[in-house]
Parts: structure tokens; C-alpha cells; sequence
């Protein structure tokens, strides 16, 4: 039996880890422990060449599976883990098979629901792991997938701007299908709702979560938050031809939750005294996509939106101190090369892993309004930087990749029907 590495274009190292052991007996010195939620399989991190990567290890048809559907996510630009590559035929010194491995890069600045749950408190944090939940299946549904196993320990997080993005990283059971049928659909989202109320339960049940947690509400909140968001990007709407304005305020509404209607489907009614919209591709990402195409900076949709509105802010008081107006674009520039560039090459070193730099900067930009707000005048650019980098981003754990403290999520055995092939 021949072990076989697809997919591997970078890593030539990856060749050199020990495939013919199983993966929990490995004792590599590439091996890293990270912060990670709870998992059936055995799933492991390893470093190499200055980047982490995830091992998990599963049946041959399972990875190969997993890894497929990576592959395919990735390309229509959806929220999940990136694939590197797959290993089959992987057997022991005796020539017995071992299961096989799906390898993942590890998303940087990326937090389990345990890590955030165990940190920070209340219904708020709470209410955002979900959000984010429900907005990630959305944007899966719409592209045709299904997850077949949503749950909180199957997603990543990352902070965006006050808000969550929420991450696939576990494509074992996900499947694509043109159409994706409602039955279909309806039936993945009562498997996430059943996932996360189990999940909330066991978490409180392990003293993880307050005793007083309510596991029904969280999924409650993610029902009702998925059928709005699902109801406003898909549900066909009818207006009288003299109310075309309806038109661009149901746009707006898609560009307010972050949406942009690549197209709508418009067909008259009733003789032509009525039309008919239904918008038939939505992609999320409005103002991140506004925001790339102005500077070129790639960040997450609600960070996006923050900076697009300190750029707003910028240029309007460019234009009253200048006395003229100044074009999107130049101003765009001007923001990013005396804004944003210069706080962002002015993070020191040791603080770079804190945070993000678009998440510094937004959180640079409260910081920036409460000392305002504190001293009753605006607080000159570099006494704000240097403030917030002492005040705040000292302060803040770093979470670029995130090592365990003292209590770590064990590595579990394999469950008996994914050793073997
Ligand atoms: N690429 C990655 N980057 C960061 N963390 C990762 C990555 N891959 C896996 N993890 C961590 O490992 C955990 C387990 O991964 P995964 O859900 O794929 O395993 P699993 O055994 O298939 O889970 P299940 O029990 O749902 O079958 C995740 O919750 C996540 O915390
Ligand atoms: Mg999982």
C-alpha cells in the first residue's frame, strides 16, 4: 500500500510527518497544541514552514469527501477552513490500514465557540456566536450546500467589528445540490437548531455555561434569525409600476445587511400595472467588496463597513477644511495612505498576534471616540494610537493562533469506525 498526498502544492514537508503511525501516537516535533473545540475524530496541528496546519484523521472515503468539498467551497468564496490536501492509503509497519487525513490550514485569528463562551459573558456574546451561526448557514444554503452537521464546535469565529464571522470547519457531511431542495434545506436547519440546543445543554450540563442558560432560546434565536435573513434575500415581492421606488429600498435592505443582489428577476403581472421581484443571486460581502475595490484591503463585511464610514468621515472633513469637494477615489487614497497604513505599520511587533489589523483598527476608532468623549475634544491621531496600543491591545490576549493556558481540550481517542479504513 502506497500512501498518497493530493492536493499538496506548498508544504513539501508534509511528505516527512509520520503517515504510516496513527495520528493520536504521533510524536513529531512539528507537533503544536492549539485551542480547539470538541471533535470525534482525532485532529491534531502541526507546524510547518511558519504556518500551522490541521490534521484530522477519518476514513479514506471520508477525507476525500471532506476534502472535495473544500475544495468546492472554496471556490465559490464561502466562509470556511482552506484545504491543503488529502492523505489515502495510509498503513502501519505490519501493513494494517490506518485511516486517512484531511489537512487544513489553520485559520488564523480564528476562535472555537469555547474559547469565546469561556471569555466573554452574557447574552450578548452569546446572541453574536448565534447571529453569525445563522448568517454562515444562510450564505451556504443560497450557494446550493448543505451542512448536514452544523454545530458550534463545527464553526470558527473571527471578531468582526463588534460582530462574529462564523467559519466551516468541519465539511464531512456537507453536500452540494442544484437546486437544494426546501425539504432539504428545512431539514439542515432542524439539525443545527438540534446540534446547538444539545450543545448549549451539555455545556451548562459540564458547569461550562451558567446554570440559568437557556439551550431552547439559543436555537430559537438562530430559527429566527434564519428564516429573516433567508425570508429578505429570497422572497419575491409585487408592487404597482408606479412604485419602482420599492425596488431600491429592497435593495438598500440587502445592502444594510451586507448583500449586494447580483440579479433580480422583474416580471410584470396584471396586465403590466404590476411587477414582480424576486432577487435570484445574492452574495454577501457588500461592503467589503465597496471597500476592496476603493483600497485594495480585504477584511470581513461588518470591519468593512466600519471602515468604510471612518472613510466617509475622513473626506467630508477633508472637504470642509480644504473648501472643496474630493472624489471617492482620492480620498479613498488619502485615507489609506495618512488613516489606516500608518496605524497599521505603527503596531508594535510583540502586538501584532493581538488582534487583527482591521479589528485594531476598528476597535482603535472606539477607543479614539470614548478618550474624545472623555476630554471633550478630539484627542490629536498619535496620542489616540498610543494610547490605545498601552491601554488596550497590551492588554488583550493574543489571538492570531491560540495556544491553550492551562486548560486544554484533550486529544480523544479515535471512535472505532474511523481508524481503519
Ligand atoms: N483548519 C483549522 N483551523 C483551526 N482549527 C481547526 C481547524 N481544523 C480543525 N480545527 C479545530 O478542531 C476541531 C475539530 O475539527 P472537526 O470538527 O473537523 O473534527 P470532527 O472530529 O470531524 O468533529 P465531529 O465531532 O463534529 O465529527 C474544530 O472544532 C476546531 O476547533
Ligand atoms: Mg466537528
Amino acid at each position: 500500500m502506497q500512501v498518497q498526498l493530493a492536493g499538496v502544492r506548498e508544504y513539501a514537508d508534509l511528505f516527512e510527518l509520520p503517515w504510516g503511525r496513527p495520528l493520536l501516537e504521533w510524536q513529531d516535533p512539528h507537533l503544536v497544541r492549539m485551542v480547539r473545540g470538541p471533535s470525534q475524530h482525532v485532529v491534531r496541528f502541526v507546524e510547518l514552514g511558519g504556518h500551522v496546519l490541521a490534521v484530522k484523521e477519518t476514513r479514506d472515503d471520508r477525507a476525500r469527501h471532506e476534502y472535495q468539498m473544500l475544495r468546492t467551497i472554496a471556490e465559490t468564496e464561502l466562509p470556511a477552513v482552506e484545504a491543503v490536501c488529502v492523505v489515502t492509503g495510509r498503513a502501519d509497519a505490519d501493513g494494517a490500514p490506518i485511516g486517512g487525513a484531511v489537512v487544513t490550514r489553520y485559520l488564523d485569528f480564528s476562535l472555537p465557540y469555547t474559547y469565546l463562551l469561556a471569555r466573554e459573558h452574557g447574552l450578548e456574546h452569546q446572541r453574536r456566536l448565534i447571529d453569525a451561526a445563522a448568517v454562515l448557514l444562510v450564505r451556504l444554503h443560497l450557494d446550493g450546500f448543505i451542512w448536514g452537521d452544523c454545530s458550534l464546535p463545527n464553526m470558527l469565529f473571527r471578531r468582526d467589528a463588534g460582530a462574529l464571522a462564523a467559519y466551516l470547519v468541519d465539511a464531512e457531511t456537507t453536500e452540494h445540490h442544484n437546486p437544494l431542495s426546501g425539504r432539504l434545506r428545512t431539514n439542515d436547519v432542524e439539525i443545527a437548531l438540534e446540534n446547538i440546543a444539545g450543545g448549549v445543554a451539555d455545556l451548562v450540563a459540564a458547569g461550562r455555561l451558567p446554570a440559568g442558560t437557556d439551550a431552547v432560546e439559543f436555537a430559537e434565536r438562530l430559527d429566527r434569525r434564519y428564516s429573516e435573513l433567508w425570508e429578505e434575500l429570497t422572497e419575491e415581492e409585487e408592487y404597482a409600476t408606479d412604485e419602482l421606488w420599492r425596488l431600491d429600498e429592497r435593495v438598500g435592505r440587502l445592502n444594510r445587511l451586507g448583500f449586494d443582489a447580483g440579479e433580480l428577476v422583474v416580471s410584470s403581472v396584471d396586465g403590466n400595472r404590476r411587477i414582480r421581484i424576486r432577487p435570484s443571486i445574492v452574495e454577501e460581502g457588500h461592503h467589503a467588496r465597496k471597500l476592496a475595490r476603493l483600497t485594495g484591503i480585504e477584511v470581513q463585511e461588518n470591519q468593512a463597513r466600519r471602515l468604510l464610514n471612518d472613510l466617509n468621515a475622513f473626506r467630508a472633513a477633508e472637504e470642509r477644511r480644504l473648501d472643496r469637494t474630493l472624489s471617492e477615489g482620492v480620498a479613498a487614497h488619502r485615507w489609506l495612505s495618512e488613516r489606516f497604513e500608518p496605524f497599521v505599520e505603527a503596531i508594535p511587533p510583540e502586538l501584532r498576534g493581538r488582534l487583527e489589523p482591521a479589528e485594531a483598527y476598528h476597535q482603535y476608532l472606539d477607543h479614539r471616540w470614548f478618550r474624545s468623549e472623555q476630554a471633550g475634544a478630539d484627542v490629536p491621531q498619535a496620542e489616540a494610537v498610543a494610547s490605545f496600543f498601552d491601554d488596550v491591545l497590551r492588554g488583550r490576549p493574543d489571538e492570531r493562533v491560540v495556544l491553550p493556558t492551562g486548560e486544554v481540550e484533550a486529544v480523544r481517542p479515535t471512535s472505532p469506525d474511523v481508524a481503519n479504513a
